[in-house]
C-alpha cells in the first residue's frame, strides 16, 4: 500500500487532506502539521469481526463490567467506584504535577489484583526503582520496563501478562511502521488505538500517561479523549502541595466526581476532608474574607474566598480574579455597585479563591459578594459564618441545589451561621447548632451580615 499522508491539527486533531492554514474544525491558525498515516494497512482502526451478531441489550449479564479498587480512595472515587477491567484511562496533566507519582503509587498499592507493568519512556528503570523505594511501591508483582518502542511494549505485555498496564508517556511512544516522530498525531493516535485494542481483547487496565502542552509541536491528550473510556485531568498549581484529579470524561461512571490529594515527601496522599483543608490557617476576624459551601460532584467542600479593595491609582480600575470565573466576578462587583449601593468602581479588586479551587458553581456568589463589601466596608464576616447563594442581576439570591447536605457539611466543620436564599419549596432540616438565616436579596444579606 502506497504512503499516505493527512494533515492533522495539533489543536483538536482534526484530520484533513490538504494543508490549510486555518483549522476548519476548531479555527486555530497555523496548526495542521503533515503526518504520513501508514505504510502498511495492518493497523488502524478495529478490525471488524466476521458474523459478529447482535445480540438482546437485556440477554447480557451487567457482570462484563468488573470494578475493582485501585487502593487509593480518591481515584477511586473520580473513577466512579474504583477501575474497570479493559478500560484504557488517560491521565493527563502539566508537567510536574505529580502524574507519574500517581501512577507508581497504584502499583504499590494494587497487590493482589494480579501483575502490573510499568512501562517508563522518561526515565531509565533505576531512577524508577529510587523513586518506587521512596514510595513504598516495591511488591513481587510489579515489573518494570524501559521501552519507548511499541511493538517491544506489546511483545513484554504478551510476556508477562499483567492485569494492569501502564504507559509513561504516550508521548514517548512510536510505532516503527509510521514514519512520524514519537509524540506527533499520528503516533498518539496510532499507540492509543493498539493499546486500546490489547484493553478490550485481553481485558487488561490501561492507564496512559498524557502530557499536555501548548506548543503545536507535540499533540497533547486532546486528540485522544473520543478513543479512551476515560480522561482524568490532574491539576494544581506545581509550588502548592494540593493537587486536584478531575474527570472530563467517563464512560462508566459521572464525571463531576474530583479527588484531592497533597504531595508529600513520600508522594500523593488523599486528603479525605478537603473542607479541612481549605480552611485551616485561615484568619479570624479579619475584613476581606467569607467561606462558600460549594457542591463538587456529591461532595459539598467549603472554601474560603477572599477579596481585598483598595482605592486605584490609575484611570481604570484593576480587577483581578482567581479561582472565580473572570466574567462572573465582574458581574458580581457591578451587582454589588449598583444594587448593593456600595461605590466600588473606583476600586482595584483582588479576589482569590484559597487552596488553587476553582469555584465554578454559582452557590458561592454570595460569598464573593460578602468578601468584597467586608473588604470595603473594612468590617469582618463573622469566622464562623458561611454563605451560600447564587445572585442573580437584580441582585436577589435564588435558591441552590442540596442544600440540607450543604448545611450539614457546614455545620460538622463548626460553623454556627449560615446565610442563605430564602427557601420556598425545600423543606430544610437544620443541623443542631447551626443558626440558619434566610434572605432575598444581598442588600438583607449585608444587613444580616454587618449588622454592628
Ligand atoms: P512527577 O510524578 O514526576 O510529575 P509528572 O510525572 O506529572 O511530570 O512528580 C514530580 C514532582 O513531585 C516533583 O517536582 C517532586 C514532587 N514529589 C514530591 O514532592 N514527593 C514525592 O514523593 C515525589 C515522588 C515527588
Ligand atoms: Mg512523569
Amino acid at each position: 500500500m502506497k504512503a499516505k499522508t493527512s494533515f492533522f491539527c495539533t489543536e483538536c486533531g482534526n484530520e484533513s487532506v490538504k494543508w490549510q492554514g486555518k483549522c476548519p474544525a476548531c479555527g486555530s491558525w497555523n496548526t495542521l502539521v503533515e503526518q504520513q498515516t501508514m505504510k502498511t494497512d495492518k493497523k488502524g482502526g478495529f478490525q471488524p469481526k466476521r458474523n459478529n451478531k447482535a445480540v438482546p441489550l437485556k440477554d447480557l449479564s451487567a457482570d462484563h463490567e468488573i470494578r475493582f479498587s485501585t487502593g487509593i480512595s480518591e481515584l477511586d472515587r473520580v473513577l466512579g467506584g474504583g477501575a474497570v477491567k479493559g478500560s484504557l484511562v488517560l491521565v493527563g496533566g502539566a508537567p510536574g504535577v505529580g502524574k507519574s507519582t500517581l501512577l507508581l503509587q497504584i502499583c504499590g498499592s494494587l497487590d493482589g489484583i494480579g501483575s502490573v507493568l510499568y512501562v517508563t519512556g522518561e526515565e531509565s528503570c533505576q531512577q524508577l526503582k529510587m523513586r518506587a523505594d521512596r514510595l513504598c511501591s516495591n511488591n513481587d508483582s510489579v515489573f518494570v520496563i524501559s521501552e519507548t518502542n511499541l511493538n517491544a511494549v506489546l511483545d513484554s505485555v504478551d510476556d508477562i501478562k499483567p492485569e494492569f498496564l501502564i504507559i509513561d508517556s504516550i508521548q514517548t511512544i512510536y510505532n516503527e511502521e509510521l514514519t512520524s516522530a514519537p509524540g506527533s498525531v499520528g503516533q498518539v493516535k496510532d499507540c492509543t488505538m493498539s493499546l486500546m485494542r490489547l484493553a478490550k481483547e485481553q481485558g487488561i487496565t490501561v492507564f496512559v500517561i498524557g502530557h499536555v502542552n501548548k506548543e503545536g509541536a507535540i499533540a497533547g491528550p486532546k486528540v485522544l479523549e473520543h478513543m479512551v473510556d476515560c480522561v482524568l485531568y490532574f491539576e494544581g498549581s506545581v509550588s502548592s502541595g494540593y493537587r486536584i484529579l478531575r474527570a472530563a470524561k467517563n464512560r462508566y461512571g459521572s464525571t463531576n466526581e474530583i479527588g484531592v490529594f497533597e504531595m508529600l515527601n513520600d508522594g500523593l496522599q488523599s486528603v479525605e476532608n478537603p473542607s479541612e483543608m481549605l480552611l485551616s490557617g485561615r484568619p479570624e476576624n479579619i475584613p476581606g474574607t467569607c467561606v462558600a459551601c460549594v457542591l463538587e460532584g456529591s461532595r459539598p467542600i467549603l472554601a474560603e474566598v477572599q477579596a481585598l479593595l483598595c482605592p486605584t491609582s490609575f484611570n481604570a480600575a484593576r480587577r483581578n480574579s482567581n479561582g472565580v470565573d473572570y466574567n462572573r466576578a465582574m458581574l458580581l462587583l457591578a451587582v454589588l455597585e449598583k444594587i448593593g449601593g456600595l461605590r466600588i468602581g473606583g476600586c482595584d479588586a483582588y479576589i482569590n479563591v484559597i487552596g488553587g479551587l476553582e469555584l465554578d458553581e454559582p452557590a458561592a456568589d454570595l460569598a464573593v459578594i460578602l468578601a468584597v463589601a467586608s473588604s470595603y466596608l473594612e468590617k469582618e464576616v463573622d469566622s464562623k459564618l458561611a454563605a451560600i447563594g447564587e445572585v442573580g442581576l437584580t441582585g436577589e439570591l435564588r435558591a441552590v441545589s442540596n442544600l440540607n447536605q450543604r448545611l450539614n457539611e457546614t455545620a460538622r466543620l463548626g460553623f454556627t451561621k449560615c446565610i442563605i436564599p430564602r427557601q420556598g419549596r425545600v423543606r430544610l432540616q437544620i443541623p443542631e447548632g447551626l443558626e440558619v438565616v434566610q434572605v432575598s436579596n444581598i442588600s438583607e444579606a449585608m444587613r444580616a451580615v454587618f449588622r454592628s
